[in-house]
């Protein structure tokens, strides 16, 4: 058995005994020990606590015991959105946005996602492995240790398996936890720009049952938005999804509020996500299912709302009202979004730190919202997203900091000193 024992750490974070889903002011709960150690067996926690129950908690050392003085442990990232698999950067749209064309207008003129599809159907399998794998290494250098990825920029039959076989060898390959969802309903490829019909058929008939049958996603997700799918289009190909086991992760009120939240609660989804654009009722739905959930934990499982901060920071929109969600009763969680045309970025880090700055979030709930929170938005709480006995020892390690509130305060600059994946630093 491998066992390791980090002492002296001057923080201990997010430690608790019993999951809890976060809704409104339980975000701010961050249970803390100060001067404490943890122990590591085999890749799992084993024991936590102050320094001075030590000797009563683990009376035989182990051989190995780090001294992480100085040093803040926090649960590693649970980043629950991402699309991480794709051929290609796309600095072009980035300049044409710079000088003043809009994120929907470059997707008008056949930019934006179908622009990455031509591109992602010209690669074969082997060079998509290759960037996404890279893209995943330096995401866990950042302290991400879980991820959920998505298809979307195949928009073909082929394509779209093949991202979601990718998808499936770097969750072989990977040692990071790793979730796969089918965003087939990314956007209409240009064949069935005018035969929405066809483009559904194709997803629920040709798509759905290989995906299914060669269990090559957890979720379903659909673009729902003016120009891309309406809020009853995302409803038929959700429920063929959830025919065949796969959850609702849906991305909805990015641009416009068109009964996306709506339609989703009703699908009791598993999360709503970007939400830059929102009205006061969508606002207050979210609140009522996560103060309802909080008053009853064991009931229904509330829908999480899944905040990008870095889109909106990328393309000049307005921030997600987080605070207004907080306030509301609404269970938070915190993402990167990382992809090519709206968060060519996969740092959680700086998410947590522009979630503060900008949301007006307290450096305690963002880093709930991106740990525990995030666990849950990818079904992974059971064994991620805090410092609990038998979870994986996915940690942060910091470098000396004077306060918590110092790692998004510091915004910019990498606080992260190492990083475990499994009970071994990478
Ligand atoms: O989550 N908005 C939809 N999908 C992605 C961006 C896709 C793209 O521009 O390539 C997002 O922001
Ligand atoms: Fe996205």
């Amino acid at each position: 058995m491998s066992t390791i024992l980090i002492t002296h750490i001057k923080q201990l974070v997010n430690v608790r005994e019993q999951n809890n889903l976060l809704c409104g002011a339980a975000l701010a709960e961050l249970p803390v020990i100060d001067d404490a150690f943890i122990l590591i067996e085999d890749g799992i926690i084993a024991q936590y606590g102050h320094m001075y129950e030590l000797e009563l908690l683990v009376p035989q050392l182990p051989n190995l015991v780090i001294e992480a003085q100085d040093q803040f442990v926090l649960p590693a990232w649970c980043d629950s959105h991402t699309h991480i698999v794709f051929a290609k950067t796309r600095e072009e749209e980035f300049i044409d946005k710079i000088k003043g064309v809009s994120y929907a207008e470059i997707a008008a003129k056949g930019g934006g996602i179908l622009n990455s599809a031509a591109k992602l159907n010209a690669l074969t399998e082997d060079e998509l492995f290759i960037s996404a794998w890279q893209r995943l290494e330096a995401v866990s250098l950042l302290g991400t240790g879980a991820i959920e990825i998505k298809s979307g920029y195949g928009l073909t039959v082929e394509g779209e398996l093949k991202m979601l076989r990718v998808i499936k060898k770097l969750k072989e390959k990977s040692k990071l936890t790793i979730k796969s969802t089918f965003l087939g309903a990314h956007t209409y490829p240009i064949a069935y720009k005018e035969d929405h019909e066809g483009y559904i058929n194709l997803i629920i008939n040709d798509m759905l049952p290989v995906i299914a049958a060669e269990k090559l996603a957890d979720y379903i997700d659909v673009f729902c938005e003016t120009g891309f799918f309406s809020a009853n289009e995302m409803e038929t190909i959700c429920r063929a999804g959830m025919s065949y086991g796969l959850k609702p992760k849906v991305h909805v009120n990015q641009l416009n509020s068109i009964g996306g939240i709506q339609s989703a609660i009703k699908l009791n989804a598993l999360s709503v996500d970007h939400l830059e654009t929102m009205t006061d009722d969508d606002v207050k739905l979210l609140g009522k299912i996560g103060t309802s959930h909080q008053l009853n934990p064991s009931g229904s499982n509330a829908t999480i709302a899944t905040l990008l901060p870095t889109a909106a920071f990328f393309l000049r929109m307005p921030y997600q009202p987080a605070r207004q969600l907080i306030d509301a009763g609404t269970a938070i969680a915190l993402a990167t979004d990382f992809n090519p045309g709206s968060s060519p970025s996969g740092n959680m880090n700086f998410v947590i730190a522009l979630s503060c700055i900008q949301m007006k979030m307290l450096p305690e709930e963002a880093i709930n919202a991106a740990t525990i929170n995030g666990a849950y938005a990818m079904e992974l709480e059971k064994a991620l997203g805090s410092i609990t006995i038998g979870k994986k020892a996915n940690l942060i390690f910091t470098k000396p900091m004077p306060s918590l509130a110092y790692f998004p305060y510091s915004f910019g600059t990498n606080m992260i000193d190492k990083v475990m994946i499994d009970g071994m630093f990478i």
